[in-house]
């Protein structure tokens, strides 16, 4: 396979002054993520671990093989919401290896509002285990919550993905063959009792652990019955009289250290490992994509810039490299792994739609999975074009796209706006994973495109009211819409809302999508079928 041959300079003042502001953006993104991890309020950590106890990330990385890393998942989930009262919402959640296996770690943070579940809690939750289904990864659930934030109930129980989804999701988990293990490391009330209860086996931590439908309190509100929380569901309760859980642990580490052995005894279920000897690192170095990626995402950047960057060796076999050139298709290895790219580079015309398409037909009949490098100013507008038919054109792209059963991932390193959003895998098609960079926007439309809409809009209104347009309130439309826009196009605000898996550092894209297409390769997908193309 062909080596991309790079035109960037990386002598040049326009590469080091990207870098520079690029790194400043990142910076900002490492700053937040430090923070967060932190967990809730110092004074709710110090309790905590004066009650003996470790905190969630110190469980996770106890629990996982050594000198491996953790992918944790939407780390900023809730970011600027509630006062910021949330750090990741309440709870851990990311891919870790353990003996071997990697595993979708979910872990409550108990000085977060006693681990109690916001939306983005149950968000985060319900999509660890989505991701758990689709790759077919064993659970840990390391539990230490007080169930639902009682306030925000109407937000978080009545719904189909409320916190419900939790135990029918374990459920159908389980009859997939997929194992969960529960450890009991605190409170575990009400519907949270049902954790350890569906799980395949349980831990309980003594004198620290407690399961029960209804607490103490309720009890006694409910029957006048007073009752300890140690005697209504303590870990000696659970292990010897009730049988809700099967192991009983002195403290944290005791705990882990049963997962794990557990973990010894779990079938690897891998169909497809690479030869780790074989692969080759990009030739061109991953740290270059700092001073290449858009800050100003008005400017156009070459997407095989970014691929040669990513991509084992910085091979690619590329496709119909002379047609339709405002988007790249081809093939390449990452980390080992076949893979197919399709990485914006423009609007997207007609034949840019046909090209991808066709390309998706590729990757689905030779059973690759797709990475989608997203960089998205939309599909082209005006008269022309859709006299053209593209919006004919865009749907036959966004079909096969919908249909293709065959792994997805999804990185924004640019914007994502409007329906190429759809057609490049946006998270309304099932990728197995999205990331955005820390610079990257998602939105309908860019800011300035919305703001020009509303404002025409507006002035045609004046206009048939008979009324003269009024450039002050044209000018407060403007500034009100760019506004609404860049905040709520930033990154920031996708990750908090979890419409992404996470930001990332662009320089761990290699690693972070080689461990996705791994895993992919525990699960078979369907075999393609493709419905009506609009021709
Ligand atoms: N809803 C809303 N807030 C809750 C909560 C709940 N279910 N459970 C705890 N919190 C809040 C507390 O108000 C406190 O908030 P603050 O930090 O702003 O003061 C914080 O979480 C920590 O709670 P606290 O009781 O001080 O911590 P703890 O470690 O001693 O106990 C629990 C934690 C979860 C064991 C205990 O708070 C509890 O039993 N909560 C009720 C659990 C329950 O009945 N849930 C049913 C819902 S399905």
């Amino acid at each position: 396979m062909n080596r991309i041959k790079s035109q960037i300079d990386i002598n040049s003042d326009t590469f080091k002054q990207n870098k520079s502001e690029y790194l400043k953006i990142l910076n900002k993104y490492k700053t937040i993520l430090n923070e967060v991890s932190k967990g809730g309020p110092e004074s709710s950590r110090e309790r905590h671990k004066k009650r003996g106890k470790l905190l969630a990330r110190e469980r996770i990385e106890l629990l996982i093989d050594k000198n491996t890393p953790f992918i944790e998942l939407s780390a900023l989930a809730s970011f600027n919401q509630y006062d910021n009262s949330f750090p990741s919402a309440g709870i851990v959640t990311g891919i870790g290896v353990i003996h071997g296996k990697e595993t979708i770690i979910i872990a409550n943070d108990a000085t977060v509002k006693g681990g109690t579940y916001i939306r983005q809690t149950i968000k985060k939750h319900i999509r660890a285990q989505e991701i758990a289904m689709e790759n077919h990864l064993p659970c840990v659930y390391m539990v230490d919550s007080g169930g639902v934030f009682l306030p925000e109930q109407a937000n978080v129980f009545p719904d189909k993905f409320d916190f419900g989804r939790f135990f029918y999701n374990q459920a159908r988990l389980s009859a997939k063959k997929i194992p969960q293990i529960s450890i009991v490391m605190g409170s575990c009330t009400a519907g949270g009792a049902y954790v350890p209860a569906m799980s395949d086996e349980t831990i309980i931590v003594k004198n620290q652990g407690t399961i029960f439908i209804g607490g103490p309190p309720l009890v006694k509100a409910a029957t006048g019955e007073e009752v300890s929380a140690e005697e209504l569901g303590g870990a000696d309760v659970h292990t010897s009289i009730s049988g809700v859980a099967d192991h009983l642990a002195m403290n944290d580490a005791h705990a882990i250290e049963i997962c794990r052995n557990i973990f010894e005894t779990i079938p690897d279920t891998h169909y497809e490992k690479t030869e780790i000897n074989s692969i080759e690192p990009p030739y061109y170095d991953p740290e270059e994509l700092y001073g290449i990626l858009p800050i100003d995402l008005k400017k156009p950047v070459d997407s095989k810039e970014i691929i040669a960057r990513i991509v084992d060796g910085s091979r690619f076999q590329e496709f119909k490299a002379r047609y339709a050139p405002t988007i790249t298709t081809g093939f390449a290895k990452i980390m080992g792994y076949n893979v197919g790219i399709i990485a914006n580079n423009g609007v997207l015309f007609s034949e840019t739609a046909l090209k991808g398409a066709h390309f998706v037909e590729l990757c689905t009949s030779r059973n690759i999975p797709i990475l989608f490098l997203q960089n998205i100013t939309g599909f082209i507008v005006g008269k022309q074009y859709e006299r053209n038919g593209i919006a004919r054109d865009g749907a036959k792209f966004v079909h096969a796209v919908a249909n293709a059963n065959v792994p997805k991932f999804t990185v924004v390193f640019g914007g994502s706006f409007g329906a190429g959003n759809y057609a490049m895998a946006g998270r309304a098609y099932d990728p197995r994973f999205l990331f955005m960079y820390p610079n990257s926007k998602i939105s309908v439309m860019g800011g300035e495109q919305a703001a020009n809409v509303l404002i025409t809009i507006t002035q045609e209104k004046m206009k048939a009211e008979g009324k003269d347009v009024n450039l002050d309130e044209i000018e407060k439309i403007r500034k009100e819409i760019l506004d609404k826009y860049e905040e709520e196009g930033s990154a920031y605000y996708s990750t908090s809302r979890l419409w992404d898996d996470g930001i990332i550092d662009p320089i761990d894209t290699r690693k972070i999508i080689g461990l996705a297409i791994a895993i992919s390769k525990n699960n078979i997908d369907e075999e393609t079928k493709y419905g009506v193309f609009r021709m």
